[in-house]
C-alpha cells in the first residue's frame, strides 16, 4: 500500500509548503538580508564568529559565513516545524514505513545503534539482526587478515576486489581511501563497478588468482553492471585454475539482500552478507557493503566508524532544531536553494584522502533528492535537490574557484579540513605543508566572504582601468566544518551529518528521499538497445531520428 505521506500528522494531502506562513515569511525576509553583506553582518555583531557554531562530537561546525541573521534560523526553524520535520524525523528513526512508494522503513540509523539498544519493526529485533551480521562480517574480516582465510592453494589473500555499483561501491571506495592510514598492511582493495571491460581489466592486471578475494556487493543482487563484471571475474578465476570450479568458493563471497539470486550465481550463502530492504542502497556502506572496509580496516575500527555515526544520530535525534547541525545545514541549503536562486552546493574537503568524498555525496543527495513530485505525487511548488560538486583544496583554487569568487553565480560551500595531518612534510623553509593546507583553507572561506573593495584596490595603486577587474565582491557563503584528524569515527560523523541533512531538506520539499524511480527507464532502454546495437542484420529503425543515426553511425564503426 502507498502511504498516504511521510509527513506531519496535521499535513494532508493538498499541503503545500510554499503555501505556509513561514514560506511567504521567508520569502519576504530575503529581501530584507539580500541587502546586507557579510561585511555589515560581522560588523554588526562582533561575536557572530564564535556564535554562529555548533559542535557535535568532533566536528566543529562553523555557520557564521552565511547570508542569515538570527532571524533568518528563527523563520527556518518554524518553517521545519510547519512541515512536521521534527515528528518525520521521529518516524523514520521508529522505522515507520517512510519510503512510501517502496512501501519501506528507511532505517539507516539502526545500523549504528550499539548492541545494548531496543528497537523492534514490523515484529523484527532490529539491533540483533543488525549485530548478527556484524559479528559475522567481523569474524570473516578477521580470518583474511589474519590470513586463516586462504585461498584455492592455501595462499593469504592480498587483493581484495570490491564488484558493486552506486551505493554498493561508492561508500566503500570513498572510505578505503580516506582511512589509508587504517589500512591492513598486506591487503590492498580494489574497487570495480563500470560496465567499461577497462575498469575490471586494469583491476584484475595487478592481481594474482590465487590470493584475490571478489567481493560481489549489490542490494538486488541483479544489477546488470555488477552481475557482469562478477561473471567475468570468476571466468578469469576459474581460467586460471584450468576450470576448476570449485575455486569459486575460496575467492568468492557476497554481500545482498537476494539470498535466491547469489545462490544463482553460484555463491554459498554460507559465504554471503546480508542486509535489510529498509536499508537503502546510498545508505549501506555501514551495511554489509561496507565489507571491504571491515577487512582494510578491521572490526574495531569499523565499530569506531559506526560510533561515529551513531554520536551524529543522537544529536540530530535531540537536538532543538536552533542548535541541531544537520538541521541547520540542511534549512541553510533550502534557504539557498528556494529563495536565493542557488542551483549546485560546492564540498571542497581539504584532504586529499577525502578526493572521493564529494563523489560520494553527489549519489546520496541527488539520488534522494531529484524528485519532481511530492509523497502524495503532486508536482512540487519549489525547486527540489540541489547539485553537489567538489574537489579537493587546494587543486580546486586552482581550476573553478576563479567562478566562485568573481562569477556571476551564487555558489554556496562546504570547507572540510583537519587539525592533525594524515601525512605532513617540511616546506623549503622548514615549515609544515598542512599548515601551508589550512592557511589557504582559511583564506579562502574568508576571501569568498569578505573580498576586496574598489576603494581598497585603487588605495594600492592600481590604474583605474584594472581596479573593476580586480575587485572581490564577497559576501560568497560557507559553511566551515573542522575536526581534529581523519579517523574511523570522524568518517562516520561526517557522512551522517550529510545523510541527514539531505533528509532535513527532502522532508521540507515534501519528497521521498529513499526512492529512486528514475533510474529505471534509462536501464529498460539500455537493454533494448543492447539487440539493436550489437546484431549483425540492419535493425528495425528507432522512434526518433537522433537516437536512430547515433545508432547506425556506431554501428558502421564496429563494422556492423
Ligand atoms: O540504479 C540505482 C541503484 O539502484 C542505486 O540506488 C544503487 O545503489 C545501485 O543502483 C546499485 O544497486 P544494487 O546494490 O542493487 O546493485
Amino acid at each position: 500500500m502507498l502511504g498516504r505521506l511521510n509527513g506531519h500528522p496535521d499535513n494532508g494531502d493538498d499541503f503545500d509548503i510554499t503555501a505556509t506562513v513561514s514560506w511567504h515569511a521567508l520569502a519576504a525576509h530575503q529581501q530584507h538580508v539580500y541587502s546586507l553583506h557579510l561585511r555589515e553582518l560581522f560588523a554588526m555583531d562582533p561575536e557572530r564568529g564564535s556564535s554562529l557554531v555548533v559542535d557535535v562530537a568532533d566536528l566543529h561546525i562553523d555557520y557564521s559565513k552565511h547570508l542569515i541573521t538570527a532571524e533568518t534560523i528563527e523563520l527556518l526553524a518554524s518553517l521545519a516545524r510547519e512541515a512536521g520535520l521534527e515528528e518525520k524525523r521521529d518516524a523514520m528513526y521508529a522505522g515507520a514505513h517512510i519510503n512510501t512508494t517502496e512501501d519501506r522503513a528507511a532505517l539507516h540509523t539502526a545500523l549504528r545503534l550499539p548492541r545494548d539498544a531496543d528497537l523492534v519493526v514490523d515484529g523484527q529485533d532490529v539491533v540483533a539482526d543488525v549485530h548478527e551480521v556484524l559479528d559475522a562480517m567481523g569474524d570473516f574480516s578477521e580470518r583474511v587478515r589474519d590470513g586463516s582465510w586462504v585461498g584455492h592453494t592455501g595462499r593469504p589473500i592480498t587483493d581484495v576486489v570490491n564488484i558493486g555499483i552506486g551505493g554498493s561501491d561508492l561508500g566503500p571506495a570513498m572510505a578505503y581511501q580516506a582511512l589509508r592510514h587504517d589500512r591492513h598492511e598486506r591487503i590492498s582493495c580494489h574497487f570495480v563497478s563500470n560496465i567499461d571491460p577497462s575498469n575490471l581489466v586494469s583491476v584484475l592486471d595487478h592481481c594474482d588468482p590465487a590470493t584475490t578475494l571478489f567481493i560481489v556487493a549489490s542490494k538486488t543482487f541483479t544489477t546488470l553492471e555488477t552481475i557482469t563484471n562478477a561473471v567475468s571475474a570468476r571466468r578469469w578465476l576459474v581460467g586460471a585454475f584450468d576450470g576448476d570450479a570449485s575455486a569459486v568458493a575460496k575467492h568468492f563471497v557476497a554481500v545482498s539482500t537476494n539470498a535466491d539470486e547469489v545462490e544463482k550465481f553460484g555463491i554459498d550463502t554460507a559465504n554471503m552478507f546480508g542486509f535489510w530492504s529498509w536499508v537503502g542502497g546510498r545508505y549501506s556502506l555501514d551495511a554489509a557493503i561496507g565489507l571491504s572496509l571491515m577487512i582494510a580496516i578491521g572490526r574495531r575500527r569499523f565499530d569506531e566508524f559506526l560510533d561515529g555515526f551513531h554520536l551524529v544520530d543522537e544529536h540530530f535525534r535531540t537536538a532543538p532544531l536552533e542548535r541541531n547541525a544537520p538541521a541547520l545545514l540542511g534549512l541553510i541549503g533550502l534557504w539557498y536553494s528556494n529563495f536565493w536562486g542557488a542551483q549546485t552546493k560546492a564540498v571542497m574537503p581539504y584532504a586529499d584522502d577525502l578526493a572521493r568524498f564529494p563523489a560520494y555525496l553527489q549519489q546520496l543527495t541527488m539520488e534522494s533528492n531529484g524528485k519532481s513530485v511530492t509523497t502524495t505525487g503532486r508536482q512540487v511548488t519549489s525547486p527540489t535537490g540541489t547539485i553537489y560538486w567538489g574537489e579537493p583544496g587546494t587543486n580546486g583554487q586552482h581550476a573553478f574557484y576563479q567562478l566562485l569568487h568573481q562569477g556571476t553565480w551564487l555558489i554556496p560551500a562546504d570547507f572540510i579540513g583537519f587539525a592533525i595531518p594524515t601525512d605532513d612534510r617540511e616546506t623549503v623553509d622548514g615549515g609544515s605543508m598542512h599548515d601551508v593546507l589550512m592557511s589557504n583553507f582559511f583564506a579562502q572561506t574568508e576571501v569568498l566572504a569578505f573580498g576586496k573593495t574598489a576603494e581598497d584596490i585603487a588605495a594600492e595603486g592600481v590604474p583605474p582601468a584594472l581596479v573593476p577587474h580586480k575587485v572581490m565582491p564577497g559576501n560568497r557563503p560557507s559553511t566551515t566544518i573542522l575536526a581534529p584528524q581523519i579517523t574511523p569515527s570522524v568518517l562516520g560523523q561526517l557522512i551522517a551529518l550529510y545523510e541527514h541533512e539531505t533528509f532535513v531538506k527532502a522532508m521540507i520539499w515534501g519528497i521521498n528521499p529513499f526512492d529512486q524511480w528514475g533510474v529505471e527507464l534509462g536501464k529498460d532502454k539500455a537493454s533494448a538497445l543492447l539487440g539493436v546495437v550489437s546484431q549483425a542484420d540492419s535493425p528495425a529503425p528507432q522512434p526518433d531520428s537522433s537516437t536512430d543515426a547515433l545508432v547506425r553511425w556506431y554501428r558502421s564503426h564496429r563494422g556492423r
